[in-house]
C-alpha cells in the first residue's frame, strides 16, 4: 500500500544479484564439498532454489546473507512444484546431466512475460551428446556415456542457455566452444565461481566462451555481485519522484545504458566507485530506448522506464526486443492515469501526467516494481496486489523505500479487508 506522492531522498544499499546468486547455487551441483556464498539476497527465488538443491540431496544453510551448500551424492529428479514456480530451476539440467548422466525436470514456470521456450538450451545439450525426450510434462535428458565437447552456435544469445551449456561443458569430455554467447555480467560471475572450483573456462563477457572439460570439480567460495536491476530500479525511483539520492554497493559499469538514458532525460548522474548519485531535473525530458541483450539496455528495466516516462515532458518511445509479451502491466499503469499507446513491441508514453492512486495488480516481478514506482509518484493511495512477485527478486523493498522517504507498507488481506503488518 503506497501513499503518494512522495519525493525520495537518501541512500539505498544494493543487495546481491538474484540472477547471479541463483546460478552460483546451481553451479555448486557440479562439485563436491562445502561451498560458501556471501552477499546472497534474501528473496523468495533464492529460497525456492535452496529447496530445489535440497530436493536433489544437497544441504543448504542460509543465515543472514551467507549461504553454505554441502554437496555430496546427488540424484537427478527435480520436484515439479518448485520448477513450475521458478524458471531458473531449469538451470540444474546442464550440471546434473554432466555429473550424473541423466536428469528429469518439469517444464518450467517463472514470470509470465512471453513464450520463453527452451530450444536453445536443448539444442546445445543435444550437440554435446544428450538425448532429450518429453515424458508428459517432464523433460528427460540422458547421456549415459557422458557429455562430449562440441562447437555450439546459439541462434540467440540466451542467458540461461549460455549458462546451462557452459556449466555442462565443465565436466564434458574435450573442448566446448559456445558462440553467440550471452555476455551478461552474471555469466562472468558464474565463470569465476566455476574457475575457483577447478573448471577450465574462459571468455565469459564476450560472445565466445571456451570450456575444457575436467574429470571432477571441487568446492569454492564467492561473494555474489551487486544486483544491477535492483540498483536501476531505485535510481529510477529517485528520478520518477523528482528526488535525489545514492545507490551504494553497486557496480555502475554494469548499468551504463541506464545512466546514459537518465542523463539524456536531464538528470544529474555522478558515479563514484561503487556509488551512484542521481538528482532529478526540474523538467524530465522524454527519451527513446530499445531493449537488447547485454551490453544493450536491459529488458528487466523496461517496465520501470515506462513508469519514469509518465513524468517526462513529451513522447517517450520504448521498444522491447527480448521478450514478446512484456507489456501486460500497461493496463495497470493506465489505471493510475498513464497515457500509453502500444503497437506490437513498441510503446509510446505521453507525459508528464498527474497520476492518481488506484488498485493495481502486479503480474510479474519487474512489472510489480514499475507499479510501485508509479504509485510513489501518484497522488493518493495505491494498493498493489501480487506483492509476492516483487518478493521474488527485491529484498525488503518496502523497508529500503521507507528509509528514503516513501510512505509504503505491506498489508495482509483478510477476507476482503486489509490489516497492517507494521
Ligand atoms: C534471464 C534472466 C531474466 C532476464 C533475461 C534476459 C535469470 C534467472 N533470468 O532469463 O531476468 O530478463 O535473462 O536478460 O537469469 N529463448 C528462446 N529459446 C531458449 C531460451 C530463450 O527462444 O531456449 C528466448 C526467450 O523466450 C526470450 C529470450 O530468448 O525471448 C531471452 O531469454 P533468456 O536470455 O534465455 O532469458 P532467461 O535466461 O530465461
Amino acid at each position: 500500500m503506497v501513499e503518494g506522492p512522495c519525493r525520495l531522498q537518501g541512500a539505498v544499499q544494493i543487495s546481491g544479484a538474484k540472477n547471479s546468486a541463483l546460478k552460483l547455487m546451481v553451479a555448486a551441483l557440479l562439485g563436491q564439498g562445502t561451498f560458501s556464498l556471501e552477499n546472497v539476497p534474501r528473496i523468495t527465488d533464492v529460497q525456492t532454489m535452496a529447496e530445489v538443491l535440497e530436493s536433489l540431496g544437497a544441504g543448504v544453510v542460509f543465515q543472514d546473507h551467507r549461504m553454505e551448500i554441502r554437496v555430496g551424492a546427488l540424484h537427478g529428479r527435480t520436484p515439479e512444484h518448485l520448477v513450475r514456480s521458478m524458471r531458473a530451476s531449469v538451470q540444474v539440467m546442464g550440471p546434473l546431466l554432466a555429473r550424473l548422466g541423466w536428469v528429469e525436470v518439469a517444464l518450467p514456470g517463472g514470470c509470465a512475460i512471453g513464450s520463453r521456450p527452451l530450444d536453445i538450451h536443448l539444442a546445445g545439450l543435444r550437440q554435446m551428446g544428450a538425448s532429450i525426450t518429453l515424458n508428459g510434462s517432464r523433460l528427460v535428458a540422458e547421456a549415459p556415456r557422458g557429455l562430449r565437447g562440441a562447437d555450439i552456435t546459439l541462434r540467440y544469445p540466451s542467458v540461461g542457455a549460455t549458462e546451462n551449456i557452459m556449466m555442462a561443458a565443465t565436466l564434458a569430455k574435450g573442448e566446448t566452444v559456445i558462440r553467440n554467447a550471452a555476455q551478461e555480467p552474471e555469466i562472468t560471475d558464474v565463470q569465476a565461481f566455476l574457475q575457483a572450483m577447478g573448471a577450465q573456462v574462459e571468455g565469459a563477457g564476450t560472445p565466445v566462451i571456451k570450456v575444457k572439460g575436467v574429470g571432477e570439480l571441487g568446492c569454492a567460495q564467492a561473494a555474489v555481485m551487486p544486483d544491477r536491476i535492483e540498483a536501476g530500479t531505485y535510481l529510477l525511483g529517485f528520478l520518477v519522484t523528482g528526488g535525489e539520492g545514492i545507490v551504494s554497493k553497486a557496480r555502475p559499469e554494469h548499468f551504463a545504458p541506464l545512466l546514459n538514458v537518465m542523463r539524456a532525460m536531464g538528470a544529474t548522474v555522478d558515479v563514484d566507485g561503487d556509488q551512484v548519485y542521481v538528482a532529478a531535473p526540474r523538467r524530465l525530458r522524454s527519451f527513446g530506448l530499445v531493449t537488447k541483450p547485454y551490453p544493450g539496455f536491459p529488458t528487466d528495466l523496461q517496465p520501470q522506464m515506462v513508469a519514469a516516462a509518465t513524468q517526462a515532458h513529451g513522447a517517450s518511445e520504448l521498444k522491447e526486443t527480448v521478450f514478446d509479451q512484456r507489456f501486460g502491466y500497461l493496463t495497470e499503469l493506465k489505471k493510475l492515469g498513464a497515457v500509453v499507446r502500444q503497437k506490437g513491441q513498441k510503446v509510446t508514453v505521453h507525459g508528464p501526467v498527474r497520476l492518481k492512486g488506484a488498485e493495481l495488480k502486479a503480474g510479474d516481478l519487474r512489472a510489480g516494481a514499475a507499479l510501485v514506482l508509479a504509485a510513489l509518484a501518484a497522488q493518493g493511495t495505491s494498493v498493489i496486489r501480487g506483492a509476492q512477485h516483487i518478493d521474488r527478486g527485491y529484498e525488503a523493498m518496502e523497508s529500503k523505500l521507507s528509509a528514503v522517504g516513501a510512505c509504503i507498507r505491506r498489508v495482509e488481506e483478510m477476507g476482503g479487508s486489509t490489516c497492517s503488518m507494521n
